[in-house]
């Protein structure tokens, strides 16, 4: 039985209860719903994998509390994620750094390197403050599935699996975060998202693509709804007699609404209001009466690409 709670004082006291007894919780976060456990617990972590049926060579992002907490995790000695922190934390931005024995092989899924975050959501802070602990967390969705933007998309792939959601509300960027690594000078950008290559290479260094070393868990068919995917430059791409059983996802308002069913990112083409909407657009798509569905592209720059990363993942079968 998994039970949902808003996140009010004795709800966070009990996702504690619960993280202390090994267990996984999931929780909200400024990108999506994470679902947590004792990072430096083995057996807690290896729930999340059971829960999410997630293939163990996909490492966890571990999520701190503070700088000192960061320190019991990881060897920060690289200057520039000083700096960088200073700038985006709490928030998106995941640093893969030379990782401490506190951190079970498990997490990291055997490397030497862990990926680790400070979040921004009020209601996580308030359970790695209560917990004291760092907590490993992927998104709360099933491997492979869409990532969850509210409490309702975590119950709907993880019900019966997990025994508690805090219910925060719908996630205020709505995309994962931004995941670096920084060697020899150049900053690696192993997963694109809300902090953009643009803002990067603000701090004076190359900003590289990496897409040889890409994040380990980052497959080509990922984020997939559960009909097929069509990515398109606009509505008029689509053949008329398809539209009455064809999902469409418009960037802006669209010309074309004979669709059989529609949402739209951003009506007036606002790329942070539809990052904070794709994942919701997805799912609630994915359970309209359609056969498939298509998805009109978004320009490719800023926080532009890391949806047409998502899109672009959501679209490999
Ligand atoms: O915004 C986020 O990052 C969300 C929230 C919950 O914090 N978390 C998230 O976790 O997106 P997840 O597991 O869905 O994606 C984390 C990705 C992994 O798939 C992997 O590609 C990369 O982070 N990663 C984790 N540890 C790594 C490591 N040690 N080295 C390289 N990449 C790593
Ligand atoms: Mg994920």
């Amino acid at each position: 039985m998994t039970t949902v709670l808003s996140a009010a004082p004795h709800a966070v006291a009990t996702a504690v209860d619960l993280l202390v007894r090994g267990q996984v919780v999931a929780l909200p976060t400024e990108t999506v719903y994470g679902l947590a456990a004792d990072a430096t617990d083995a057996e807690a972590v290896a729930r999340i994998f059971e829960a999410k049926n997630r293939p163990s060579f996909d490492p966890l992002i571990v999520h701190v509390r503070s700088w000192e907490q960061l320190q019991g995790v990881a060897d920060v000695t690289e200057p520039l994620v000083h700096d960088l922190a200073d700038k985006y934390w709490p928030g998106p931005l995941t640093f893969v750094l030379p990782k401490r024995d506190s951190i079970p092989d498990l997490v990291t899924s055997g490397s030497s390197q862990v990926a680790v975050r400070m979040p921004a959501h009020p209601v996580f802070r308030e359970v790695l403050q209560a917990f004291g602990k760092p907590l490993a967390a992927p998104s709360a969705n099933r491997f492979g599935r869409i990532s969850p933007t509210e409490a309702g998309h975590v119950l709907e792939s993880l019900g019966g699996k997990i025994p508690l959601i805090l219910d925060g509300g719908p996630c205020a960027m709505g995309i994962e975060s931004t995941i670096v690594r920084i060697s020899d000078g150049t900053i690696y950008v192993l997963r694109d998202g809300p902090v953009s290559r643009e803002e990067l290479l603000r701090f004076g260094y190359p900003v590289s693509g990496a897409s040889d070393s890409a994040a380990p868990g980052q497959l080509a068919s990922h984020y997939a709804p559960r009909k097929s995917l069509s990515l398109v430059n606009s509505a008029a791409d689509i053949p008329p007699e398809w539209h009455q059983e064809s999902g469409f996802l418009a960037f802006k308002s669209p010309s074309q609404t004979d669709f059989g069913a529609i949402e739209v990112l951003s009506p007036t083409g606002d790329i942070v209001e539809a990052a904070a909407r794709l994942f919701g657009c997805l799912h609630r798509l994915d359970a309209a009466p359609v056969a498939r569905l298509w998805a009109e592209r978004v320009p490719s720059d800023g926080l532009g690409r890391a949806i047409m990363d998502r899109l672009t993942r959501a679209s490999v079968r």
